[in-house]
């Protein structure tokens, strides 16, 4: 039980400008780290360090130069940085989920639904699927006279709620988060910081990006210092 559930190794990341001449832009070189299930891991540092590069080249988004992503699934393990297209789908379906910053709205379907949507994905019946998204809503205090409209209109901290309600509904064994608490409010942070302490518990392993200390603190069991990884590139 104790193989990481992600292992990064000696992974290089150039940007490469094509229009700006092809100007050059190392955001990482050589960067590993490990995370065990169960545990946060935090990545850090400052503005433009390269946190959100590394989550995405977690999450496939973005392609690496060099090095190794290994994701258990199971008792196997896909490289992300040489799997191809589907079995990244597969991956991310089953294994890897990720919490974006914003909310991926979509047209004409209700907070309800989108938030369910994962589990139907997962074959968990509709009804279901639906009363654990209203659990998940409520706990989020999300008002319920807001279930039904699509959170197209909705504030930022509401869009947010729905967005962590729907990347938190379904198991995934790794969980990336980037910035997952930046428009709440204290109490609804505190919600976020237990609903991350029960994924811990039940096995999580957790890599994201928390500006918020207090969070940070609330959840992290150690922080990586991504300009660590600056330094060679
Ligand atoms: N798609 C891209 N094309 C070119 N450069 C990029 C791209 N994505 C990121 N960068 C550059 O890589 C560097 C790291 O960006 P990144 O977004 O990973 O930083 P960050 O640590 O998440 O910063 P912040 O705390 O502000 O979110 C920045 O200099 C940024 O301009
Ligand atoms: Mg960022």
């Amino acid at each position: 039980m104790n193989e990481p559930i992600l292992s990064v190794a000696g992974v290089s990341k150039t940007f490469v400008l094509h229009l700006r001449e092809g100007a050059r832009l190392p955001v990482v070189s050589g960067a590993g780290f490990q995370l065990l299930a169960g545990e946060c891991v935090a990545l850090g540092g400052p503005s433009g360090a390269g946190k959100s590069s590394v989550l995405k080249m977690v999450y496939g988004n973005y392609r690496v130069d060099a090095g190794h992503i290994r994701v258990r699934e199971g008792g196997e393990v896909v490289d992300v940085a040489t799997a191809d297209p589907r079995r990244l789908i597969r991956l991310r379906a089953r294994t890897m989920g990720y919490v974006s910053q914003f909310l991926r709205v979509i047209p004409r379907i209700g907070a309800l639904d989108v938030v369910a949507e994962p589990l139907v994905g997962d074959g968990v019946a509709r009804e279901e699927a639906t009363a654990r998204a209203g659990d998940l809503l409520a706990r989020l205090n999300l008002p319920e006279r807001l279930w039904p409209l699509p959170p197209a209109t909705f504030s930022g901290g509401e869009q947010q709620r729905v967005n962590i309600a729907r990347g938190l509904i379904a198991h995934r064994p790794l969980l990336l988060m980037d910035e997952p608490t930046a428009s709440l409010d204290a109490a609804n942070r505190q919600v976020v910081v237990d609903l991350i302490g029960e994924k811990k518990r039940a096995g999580v392993a957790i890599l994201g990006i928390f500006h918020d200390a207090e969070v940070r603190d609330a959840v992290c069991d150690r922080v990586i210092d991504v300009t660590e990884f600056a330094k060679a590139a």
